[in-house]
């Protein structure tokens, strides 16, 4: 099928459809004369010309995901990956009996992403599909929580009161896990001058309860990596000196399609003896669009056998372990497009590519005198920027403003301990080129001299009417 027969067209293709069928299209479709029915079912039929129209026109007024500079999530992919997307778009993923090359697929990118993290040669790594990091993280954390259990078990312990420590830089997805599973979360503060959880300070809220270490690579808040070595080192330490051998997981959200091809000699992943579980968002660096995540075990034990579920597949029974049952099959069927398309060369000039245009916004925005820049895409391309000066409005205002252009950049509060800086992020996605860059940030400096100027009108205005503003 050609991609565009499937894409919705203005025009009906009315051949299929029955006389009636045919009269209530060509009657209903020019004209949108209701209002349209939002909150309770409809009780009359559309036409699905004006249907479609109709959704068409409303979501003009969502943002131009090319703009969105907030998101790390692929907003572009090739044509031949949309089309094999639209050709899968039908396929339950689930149904491995109909659909077994699929599974062979996900089967192989497992293996590949396996091997990327160096998972032992001769070791059995397992790993599934997600529809997001969000849920390979509770999956993941859910396996070492059971296998906490099951230790405390076999020694006559008691398994009351698991706990899992992690930097207050974590995305919320961790803090979600520990409230969805009963585990109490040890959040440990980032520092108020580095912006970065200390190895030393993390270890030392470990102790026999807890079930995993939590390790970010490329936080939400600044790109930063935890420092996930000294972690490994002493973690490595107290188990040699204490017994307590507790393991890493390591959220590879964004890191994972970045780390590997940018810095290959970095040690984060499975080389690290504590690393026992990784997960990545195939849609953020992975380069296709939502939803797809990724979790890889360094080991098969790691993943406890009354966590999988079987489903049959072909006479055979096949374990899976998701918390969804039905999905989608397209967006696995993408990443192996842009895995076979690219290969380790064609992520590798992406990537180099991408981190080249994060660190020419950095030097833009540190030469324009107006920003002080916190994090320059040291590891993944994302750039986080607060104001150099003390300014009577604030980012969130110049978030708002420079929106009015089409940009979409969020302002937030950094977490504890440091909620008294705000900063602004950018992710410099592959589409966002030097060219773009230059308007994007010509555009901020207009639009922070349009709030200076109004800051002064609105002061003026109100100290006359005697409301002085401070
Ligand atoms: C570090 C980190 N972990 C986890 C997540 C959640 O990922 P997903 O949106 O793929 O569920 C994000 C999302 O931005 C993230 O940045």
């Amino acid at each position: 099928m050609d991609i565009g027969d499937m894409m919705v067209s203005s025009k009906v293709d009315v051949r299929h459809l029955r006389d009636s069928e045919k009269k209530f299209e060509k009657s209903h479709n020019r004209f949108i004369d209701e209002d349209v029915p939002k909150y309770r079912f409809p009780e009359r039929r559309m036409g699905s010309r004006a249907a479609y129209q109709l959704i068409h026109n409303e979501l003009n007024l969502d943002g131009n995901p090319d703009l969105n500079l907030a998101s790390f999530v692929t907003t572009w992919m090739e044509p031949e990956a949309d089309r094999l997307i639209i050709e899968n778009l039908h396929k339950n993923f689930i149904d491995r009996f109909e659909y077994p090359q699929v599974n062979n697929i996900e089967e192989r990118i497992v293996n590949i992403l396996a091997n990327l993290y160096n998972a032992p040669v001769d070791g059995n790594f397992v790993g599934t599909s997600t529809i997001g990091s969000s849920e390979a993280i509770m999956l993941g954390l859910l396996a070492h929580k059971w296998n906490w259990r099951k230790k405390r078990r076999s020694e006559n312990l008691s398994t009351e009161r698991p706990n899992i420590v992690f930097g207050s830089d974590t995305h919320i997805s961790w803090d979600k896990f520990a409230r969805y599973f009963d585990v109490e979360p040890r959040i440990v503060p980032i520092r108020r001058d580095s912006f970065m959880v200390d190895a030393d300070t993390l270890i030392d809220h470990v102790d026999q309860n807890t079930i995993a270490v939590g390790a970010v690579l490329g936080t939400t808040f600044t790109g930063a990596f935890d420092p996930v070595i000294e972690i490994n080192d002493r973690l490595v330490e107290l188990k040699e000196d204490r017994g307590i051998d507790v393991p890493v997981h390591v959220d590879a959200a964004s890191a994972g399609f970045i780390t590997p091809f940018y810095e290959p000699e970095f040690r984060w992943d499975f080389r690290l003896e504590q690393v026992k579980s990784i997960n990545t968002s195939g849609h953020k660096f992975g380069l296709v669009y939502p939803g797809l995540g990724w979790l890889i075990f360094r080991d098969g034990s790691l993943l406890p056998e009354e966590l999988k579920f079987y489903v049959n597949y072909l006479g055979d029974e096949m374990p899976t372990y998701t918390l969804n049952f039905s999905r989608g099959s397209s967006m696995i069927v993408g990443q192996y497009f842009n895995i076979l398309h690219l290969g380790r060369e064609g992520y590798s000039q992406i990537v180099s590519k991408m981190m080249d245009n994060a660190s020419y916004l950095a030097l833009r925005l540190h030469q324009s005198g107006e920003f002080t820049v916190i994090n320059d895409a040291k590891h993944i391309p994302v750039v986080t920027f607060k104001f150099s000066g003390k300014e009577r409005f604030t980012l969130f205002d110049l978030s708002y403003k420079v929106r009015e252009r089409g940009w979409i950049v969020p302002a937030y509060s950094l977490p504890p301990d440091a909620e008294k800086t705000t900063i602004m992020r950018v992710v410099v996605r592959e589409n966002f080129t030097k060219d773009l860059i230059d308007i994007f940030v010509d555009d901020l400096i207009k639009s922070k001299r349009f709030l200076e100027g109004e800051t002064i009108r609105i002061s003026h205005r109100s100290a006359r009417e005697g409301h002085p503003v401070s």
